[in-house]
C-alpha cells in the first residue's frame, strides 16, 4: 500500500483521506485499490466502529473519476476497469456506518461515493455535480441510480443532464447532503457525530444499517416484514439484554458487541 489513502483512528473512528491533492483527488485505480484494502483491514478491526472519508487539502473531497486513465480505452478496457468489487457497492454493505465528510468538490465519481456512505456531511464550501455529460459520458459509479433513491427523479436529471455543480446549501435543500458546517468547523462537527455512533453496540449499529439500507431495495411491503425479523434478531444479541437492563437500572449500557 502506498499513500494515496491515508488512514488516521481518532478514538473508534477510522479517517480515510484520498490523498491526490494536486489532482483534487481524483478516483484512480490507485485510490479505488487502496481503499478497498483499507475498508477490509477496518472491516476486521473491532477497535473501529465508524469510518470517515475525505479528502486531502481544503479544495476538493473527489472531483471525479481520472480522467486521463479514460484516454485511449476501449469498452473492454473500461470494463476491466470497473471490475467487482467496486468501492461504491462496498459502502453500503460494509457492516460500520460510512460517513462523507465533504470539504471541497463532490463531483461525479466524488458526488457517487459520497451518495454510497450512510451520512453526508458538507462544509459550506463544498460544490457539488455529476459533471459527465460534458465529456460525452454518464455517471459510472452507481449515479443514475443512487442519486434518484436519494433525491428523486427530477433533481438527479437537473444534475446528470445539465452537468452543472449546485452549492452546498442547495445540496442540503435537495437531500443530497445531511448537514452543512463552516468550513472550520467540518472536522470537528463530523467526528463529534461520527464518535457518538462508534460508541454504540457494533452489532446493533450493523443490523441497523442493514435494516435502513433494505429500504433502497425492498417493496414497502417486504421491507417492514423484513424490519421486524431484524427487530425481534436484535432479542438474541447480549447487547440488547445490557441495553435494556442497563435503562432499567438507570445506568450506561456496557456495550459487548454480542
Ligand atoms: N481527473 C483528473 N484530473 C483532474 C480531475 C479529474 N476528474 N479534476 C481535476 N483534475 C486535475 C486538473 O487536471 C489539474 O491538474 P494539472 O494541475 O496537472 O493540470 C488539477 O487537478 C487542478 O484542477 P484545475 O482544473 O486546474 O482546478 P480548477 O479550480 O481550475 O477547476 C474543477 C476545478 C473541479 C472545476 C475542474 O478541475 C474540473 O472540471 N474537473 C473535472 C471534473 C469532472 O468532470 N469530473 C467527472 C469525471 S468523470
Amino acid at each position: 500500500m502506498t499513500d494515496t489513502v491515508l488512514r488516521q483512528d481518532e478514538g473508534r473512528v477510522a479517517i480515510l483521506t484520498i490523498n491526490r491533492p494536486d489532482k483534487l483527488n481524483a478516483l484512480n485505480q490507485a485510490v479505488r485499490d487502496e481503499m478497498l484494502a483499507h475498508l477490509e483491514a477496518i472491516e476486521n478491526d473491532d477497535a473501529i466502529g465508524v469510518v470517515v472519508i475525505t479528502g486531502a487539502g481544503a479544495k476538493s473531497f473527489v472531483a471525479g473519476a481520472d480522467i486521463g486513465e479514460f484516454e485511449g480505452r476501449s469498452p473492454l478496457d473500461q470494463r476491466e476497469a470497473m471490475r467487482f468489487p467496486r468501492i461504491f457497492d462496498v459502502m453500503g454493505e460494509f457492516p460500520k456506518p460510512v460517513i462523507a465528510m465533504i470539504n471541497g468538490f463532490c463531483l461525479g465519481g466524488g458526488c457517487e461515493l459520497a451518495s454510497s456512505c450512510d451520512l453526508r456531511i458538507a462544509a459550506e464550501t463544498a460544490r457539488f455535480g455529476q459533471p459527465e455529460i460534458n465529456l460525452g459520458l454518464i455517471p459510472g459509479g452507481g449515479g443514475t441510480q443512487r442519486l434518484p433513491r436519494l433525491i428523486g427523479l427530477g433533481q438527479t436529471m437537473k444534475l446528470v443532464l445539465s452537468g452543472d455543480m449546485i452549492s452546498a446549501q442547495e445540496a442540503h435543500r435537495i437531500g443530497l447532503v445531511d448537514d452543512v458546517v463552516p468550513a472550520a468547523e467540518l472536522r470537528r462537527k463530523t467526528l463529534e457525530l461520527a464518535s457518538k455512533i462508534a460508541a454504540k453496540s457494533p452489532l446493533t449499529l450493523r443490523i441497523a444499517k442493514e435494516a435502513v439500507r433494505a429500504s433502497w431495495r425492498m417493496a414497502i411491503e417486504e421491507g417492514v416484514r423484513y424490519e421486524r425479523d431484524l427487530f425481534c434478531l436484535c432479542f438474541s444479541t447480549e447487547d440488547k439484554k445490557e441495553g435494556v437492563k442497563a435503562f432499567l437500572e438507570k445506568r450506561k449500557p456496557a456495550w459487548t458487541g454480542r
